[in-house]
């Protein structure tokens, strides 16, 4: 990757593994929150202020996309600041659209906006094909045309008409994106099936403070009534309970206790259970979320990945970081993503015992790990990774660290402050 002078460095993470973590970390505003309301700050023409955005290299894109759209976009500490007044184009940037799979959240606010939008198919990434037919049969119900060429976009609209939209499977990315182009429907927009994310609830907050006529986000029905006028508006993102998840994990797979402050147990709830069940002791407040690990964690009997309230899939790789060193076998089953066990191999690298058949690994819990050198493949995964070189004897190197910064602000400095031995180290590729 290339930090700049035509030379090619790469980031890694130097982890020395056997400390225990203890301590306490305020949660970040969540990815999968920010990147959405960004998106959305489009449709009003006004100014948004975003507050409890965190640093992350995905938000950064995004940021970039508004301004090459032509919105003015002030990033002030965490709060961002978008004036979405003077937006000149509905050609969302090819260059930025393949940094971020998320661009295609774009689709639904510009055509609310601009009645067009023009993009390249953001395609796959490394745990899946990724396809957005729901989202485009979304918007055709919309009165979207959308005519498709060589993997590019070309979406128009003579007028947004309200309409029922059945989601066949409850996508994150296709209800926000069906939400946000209902923003300018004419008449009332119902959406069905939609997903129920804590995220999904976060993004119609946001729309309602602007003065969008919009409810039932977390339900089975979402409904919009279509063309309200929009305004100013300050609204303050939810806090990211993958980040605390990844957190607990790993304080819980080195046997240590954290208080996880600006937390909401209830976004939280299916991982917990399963490190309750994993033996860890929990207590839920308002607030906050208390964690102390048992001396030796107990394998877990099946985690099944799951829309929303199910146990997510955006932690299932950390989960199984975690059972790595457990007393017994656990089994994961992935149904969300299917590719979405790369990382597998490298933890295998380190001496854990996991069997994949088809969307099922089968963790045989290990007392030791063997730091070695490995490899990111993705942001989940990479993470995953940073946890088992955390419990590994001696050192880890974890290769490729954009992809987790993808999704953690700084996460050396976080496991630092819980007492980890964790720097960042940056080399140059001859
Ligand atoms: C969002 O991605 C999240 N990203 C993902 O988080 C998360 O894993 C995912 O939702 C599921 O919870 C953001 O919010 C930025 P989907 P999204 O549409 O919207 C299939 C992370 O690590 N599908 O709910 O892309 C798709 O292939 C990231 O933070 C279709 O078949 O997820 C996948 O198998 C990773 N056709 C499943 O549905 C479509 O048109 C879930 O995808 C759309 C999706």
């Amino acid at each position: 990757m290339s930090l700049g002078g035509g030379v090619d460095w790469l980031e890694s993470y130097h982890i020395t593994g056997g400390k225990i973590l203890e301590g306490d970390h305020t949660l970040n505003g969540a990815k999968n929150a920010v990147l959405p309301i960004l998106a959305a700050t489009i449709v009003s023409g006004r100014t948004s202020r975003i507050e409890n955005c965190p640093n992350l290299s995905d938000v950064r894109t995004m940021g970039a996309i508004l301004k090459e759209m032509g919105c003015k976009v002030l990033w002030e500490g965490d709060t961002i600041s978008v004036d979405s007044s003077s937006v000149d184009t509905f050609v969302i940037p090819q260059h930025l659209m393949k940094e971020i799979r998320s661009s295609v959240f774009l689709m639904g606010p510009t055509l609310a906006r601009c009645g067009q939008v023009n993009l390249s198919n953001p395609g796959g990434c490394a745990i899946g094909r990724r396809p957005i037919d729901i989202h485009l049969s979304a918007l055709k119900r919309l009165g979207v045309e959308i005519h498709e060429r060589d993997g590019y976009l070309e979406c128009k609209t003579k007028g947004l008409v309200g309409n029922i939209i059945p989601l066949e499977f409850p996508s994150v990315g296709a209800t926000e994106n069906t939400m946000m182009a209902a923003l300018m429907a004419e008449g009332e927009t119902r959406i069905l099936n939609g997903a129920k994310e804590p995220e999904i609830i976060d993004l119609q907050n946001y729309l309602r403070s602007c003065g969008a006529d919009i409810s039932g986000a977390g339900t089975d029905e979402i409904r919009i009534v279509g063309k309200n006028p929009l305004f100013e508006t300050t609204y303050q993102v939810i806090p990211d309970r993958i980040e605390g998840g990844t957190i607990l994990a790993a304080v819980a797979a080195t046997g240590g206790q954290v208080v996880l402050k600006n937390a909401i147990p209830d976004h939280m709830e299916a991982t917990l259970k399963i490190l309750e069940e994993a033996g860890c002791n929990v207590i839920r407040e308002p607030n906050r979320i208390s964690l102390k690990a048992p001396n030796c964690l107990k394998g877990v009997k099946h985690v099944v990945t799951q829309p929303y309230p199910g146990f997510p899939t955006d932690m299932q790789s950390q989960v199984i970081a975690l059972l790595v060193r457990s007393d017994g076998s656990s089994r994961i089953t992935e149904t969300i993503f299917e590719n979405r066990f790369k990382y597998v191999e490298e933890l295998n690298k380190m001496g854990a015992k996991i069997r994949l058949e088809g969307r099922t690994a089968t963790v045989t819990g290990v007392n030791h790990l063997k730091g070695t050198r490995v490899s990111a493949q993705d942001l989940r995964g990479g993470a995953s990774l940073v946890i088992a070189g955390l419990v590994a004897e001696g050192d880890t190197v974890v290769d490729q660290v954009y992809h987790i910064d993808r999704g953690y602000e700084r996460l050396e400095t976080v496991l630092s402050k819980l007492g980890a031995e964790i720097t960042r180290r940056t080399s140059q590729i001859i």
